[in-house]
This record gives structure tokens, C-alpha cells and sequence, in this order.
């Protein structure tokens, strides 16, 4: 069997070194985010390991040309991951129209949800289903309402779906506070006084602890509950032992903080 892992928000962040961190392992990459440019440079870096579909997550025809891709390849998909997201707009509740409050969500959670069970038929056994969380689905904060209801959402979808569909293994990651695009928003909103000393994470780092998750659990233990890493030693410098020992918390019970801004 061609084993194939899928990552939607391939083009940057948290899913950018993702897929390098797994093309590094030698799997096999189908990357899909709408920024070509991005897109093609994994694949000329890795040209043996990552193909690329470029299209925004809501667009019906994308679940399509995924299956015709996997198929013609004989592929089957033992990990899909989805980092795709949107924080913007960033503005108050009252300022929000229908239209960015629907886009927000279907691109959040309606999109992942629809993927997963459209692609259901093209599935490896024991496949691992991966959503990213975020705190803000757990609390709400004021200028990122549509953001924090998204998250909500995502994570009563996994919930959902690991009740309806359990022959799947879904698992949920809250990241914390990540140096990446997103963050770079929120810094430059007028509705967010972001203190520069705030420490983020790299999205390397993260992306070794999802690869961690997804590759070196076992299937309970993945599926369990939220991983949250949002742990307040976000942005120290951690040595190899130190990486471990997060993991370990991680793995038996809730890390509090990084509720610095996210
Ligand atoms: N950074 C943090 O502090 C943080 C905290 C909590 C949770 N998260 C979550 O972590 C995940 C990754 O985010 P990130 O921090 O890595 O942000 P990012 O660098 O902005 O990455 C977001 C990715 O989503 C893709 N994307 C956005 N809209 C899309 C669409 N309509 N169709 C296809 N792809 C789309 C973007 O690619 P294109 O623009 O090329 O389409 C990009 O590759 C998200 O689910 C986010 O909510 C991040």
C-alpha cells in the first residue's frame, strides 16, 4: 500500500513545517493551501515526496480532485492533517457582515468537517485525523469572535465524530502561541496591544511536536482528548530532554497558561 499523508494550510506556519518535517521522514506529502508560490517550492525541494494541489479549502470541486489524485496514485491516506485556517477579520462583533462570519466558519469548520467524510472511502485502515485547535475555542475574546466560535465548533466536530465514526482516529491540537502569519495579524490590529516580549513558539517547533503526536502515539492516547501545548514554556529554548518532558505532561493532563494573548 502507497501510504499518502494529507496537509491543508501547507503554504505557511504550523503546516508549512509540517510537511517539511514529514517529507524529511520520507512520506509522502499532498500539499494544498490557495498560495502557489509556496506550494511549489516544497515540491521542488522535496520533489519526490510532495505533490500539491493549490484551492481554497471551501472550493466543492476540491474533494474531487483530491480523490482523483489519491486514486490514480494508488494511494491510501493514513494522515490527514488540517491547519487550513483564517483569523481575519479582526473587529468587533457588531462590525461583522454575514458573509465574513460564514466564510470564517467554512473555512474553519465546516471545510474540514465536509473533507474528512468525503474522503472517508479513500482511507488506510487506522487513519489518523488531525484538527488544530486553538484556545479561543475554549474562552472568548473580545475582536475575534467569528475566530472563537470557529474553534468552538472544530472541537464539538471532533468530539462528533469521534462518536459517530470511532473505526477513525481524531485527534485535536491546541499549538499556543505560534510565530506565524496569524500572530503577525493580531500584532498588527488596532484591537490588539501585543507586547513584543510575548514569547511565541516557532512553528518548527510545533511541528515536531504534531509530528511526535501523529507518529509516535498509540491510538488511545492519540485520540483521547485535546493536546494542549500551549504550555507557559512557550518560546523558551528547550534542550532535547526538556521537549520530553513536555510530551510527558502533555500526555497526562492539561498545561495551563499561554493565555497571554491566544
Ligand atoms: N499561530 C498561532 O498562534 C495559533 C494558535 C492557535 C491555533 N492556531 C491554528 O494553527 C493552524 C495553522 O495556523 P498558522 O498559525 O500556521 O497560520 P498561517 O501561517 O496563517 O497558516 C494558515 C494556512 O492556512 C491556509 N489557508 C487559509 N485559508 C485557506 C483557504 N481558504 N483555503 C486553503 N488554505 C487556506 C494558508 O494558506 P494560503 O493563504 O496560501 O491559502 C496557510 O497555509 C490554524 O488552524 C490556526 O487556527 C494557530
Amino acid at each position: 500500500m502507497k501510504k499518502l499523508t494529507i496537509i491543508t494550510g501547507a503554504s505557511s506556519g504550523i503546516g508549512k513545517d509540517l510537511a517539511h518535517n514529514f517529507a524529511e521522514k520520507k512520506m509522502n506529502i499532498l500539499a494544498i493551501a490557495r498560495s502557489s508560490t509556496e506550494l511549489k517550492e516544497l515540491h521542488e525541494t522535496y520533489p519526490e515526496h510532495v505533490d500539491f494541489i493549490q484551492a481554497d479549502i471551501t472550493d466543492p470541486s476540491l474533494l474531487d480532485r483530491i480523490s482523483e489524485y489519491v486514486s490514480s496514485n494508488n494511494y491510501k491516506i493514513t494522515h490527514l492533517i488540517h491547519s487550513a485556517a483564517i483569523i481575519e477579520p479582526i473587529k468587533p462583533i457588531q462590525q461583522i457582515t454575514k458573509e465574513e462570519w460564514d466564510k470564517m466558519q467554512d473555512v474553519n469548520t465546516t471545510s474540514p468537517l465536509f473533507l474528512t467524510m468525503g474522503l472517508k472511502k479513500l482511507y488506510a485502515d487506522k487513519i489518523r485525523v488531525l484538527f488544530i485547535g486553538s484556545s479561543w475555542g475554549d474562552y472568548a475574546a473580545k475582536f475575534v469572535a467569528p475566530y472563537c466560535v470557529s474553534k468552538a465548533a472544530l472541537t464539538m466536530v471532533y468530539n462528533c465524530l469521534k462518536l459517530e465514526m470511532p473505526e477513525i482516529n481524531f485527534g485535536i491540537v491546541n499549538p499556543g502561541n505560534v510565530d506565524t502569519k496569524i500572530q503577525n495579524l493580531l500584532k498588527d490590529s488596532e484591537h490588539f496591544n501585543v507586547s513584543d516580549t510575548i514569547k511565541l513558539k516557532s512553528p518548527k517547533q510545533i511541528a515536531e511536536y504534531v509530528s511526535w503526536i501523529l507518529l509516535s502515539t498509540n491510538d488511545e492516547d492519540f485520540s483521547a482528548e485535546e493536546w494542549n501545548l500551549s504550555s507557559n514554556l512557550s518560546g523558551e529554548n528547550h534542550g532535547d530532554d526538556e521537549e520530553e518532558e513536555l510530551f510527558e505532561d502533555s500526555d497526562d493532563d492539561d498545561i495551563d497558561g499561554g493565555r497571554l494573548y491566544h
